[in-house]
């Protein structure tokens, strides 16, 4: 029967055996998918694995950072590429939620064929596609519907043309972190909850701005170091912060303002395809919300999302 020993075991046999010499290039997400792929790769072939972690510029607060050292850290052979503005250009003006999806589609896919080009005589992409991508793969959204249609217009791009290699590709969710664990992954990456492709992008209604990322970003690592702090990450499967583009009157001192609304999102799920809102402690929510208002310039006003999935999907775009 299955173990994550075993699995570990043969799948570095057969990646040896299917890789022999060849270079593989693959691009981290700070995800646990791409991870594991990674360090799976990584102990099969070494430094002829090249990993490639893009900087969009709609991470979450420092995050781009605690990941490429977490990665150094594992040994990976990683190049990190600070694309921020690239992304924040594609994206202004456009505040229609499957443009701004394609608008970072496109971007990462030029950000990545560029690096990819600079590995010499590479022959393969690595991903970290897992059993439920495979029988999914015709869904709506994610990389693979971004890839198609831009592909559609521009042709392939050179990295669509290697040989694919997935190691995780007859993997469930919950395997791929037994062999994370199994395989030392800090659980820094490990025990992350899921976030989305796009980022913030999907998190700021509206057109997308540094300036918003930047609050959003604040406010955001307040909610979360609040959730950790209360022992409350880990019961929650996914977790956020949207960016309001509504106003509201509030006062400071004998002022009016006139300032923007944040939402915070924190979700039960087992899968992402139903979800219930979660009963968060009154107490937790005060304080964060008490928090939020008196560090983050530029939000006055602090909402609770009581809605489940259907209908309302866990994102707001
Ligand atoms: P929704 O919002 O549809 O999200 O309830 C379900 C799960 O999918 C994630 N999600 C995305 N992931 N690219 C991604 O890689 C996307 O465009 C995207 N949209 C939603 C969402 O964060 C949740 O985990």
């Amino acid at each position: 029967d299955w173990t994550s020993d075993s699995f570990i075991e043969t799948t570095i046999a057969e990646l040896r055996e299917k890789l022999g010499n060849d270079k593989v290039v693959l691009g981290l997400s700070g995800g646990v998918d791409s991870s594991v792929a990674a360090v799976l790769l990584h102990q099969a072939i070494g430094k002829n694995l090249h990993c490639i972690f893009v900087d969009n510029g709609l991470l979450r607060k420092d995050e781009y950072q605690s990941v490429l050292d977490s990665y150094q850290h594992m040994g990976l052979n990683i190049k990190g590429i600070d694309a921020k503005q690239r992304f924040y250009d594609a994206l202004a003006g456009i505040s229609d939620p499957e443009k701004k999806r394609k608008a970072i589609g496109r971007v990462f896919i030029e950000v990545f064929d560029d690096a990819a080009h600079e590995v010499q005589d590479v022959k393969w992409l690595g991903q970290g596609t897992i059993y439920p991508d495979v029988i999914e793969s015709l869904s709506v959204k994610g990389p693979s519907a971004t890839i198609k249609s831009h592909h559609n217009v521009g042709g392939l791009p050179d990295f669509m043309k290697l040989k694919v290699v997935e190691p995780l590709n007859t993997l469930f969710k919950d395997e791929v972190r037994r062999v994370g664990k199994a395989l030392n992954i800090d659980d820094n990456i490990l025990g992350r909850h899921p976030f989305p492709g796009p980022g913030l992008a999907i998190r700021i209604l509206g057109e997308v701005t540094p300036e918003k990322v930047a609050i959003l970003q604040e406010a955001d690592a307040i909610y979360i170091n609040n959730l950790r702090a209360a022992g409350l990450y880990d019961k929650v499967w996914q977790a956020g912060t949207i960016y309001l583009p509504v106003q509201s009157v509030g006062v400071m001192g004998d002022e009016r303002t006139y300032e923007n609304v944040v939402c915070l999102r924190a979700v039960e799920s087992l899968d992402g395809m139903t979800a219930d809102w979660c009963h968060l402690p009154y107490d937790v929510l005060a304080k964060i919300s008490n928090e939020i208002i008196n560090n983050v310039k530029g939000i006055n006003r602090v909402v609770y999302d009581i809605s489940s999935k259907p209908p309302a999907t866990i994102e707001w775009e």
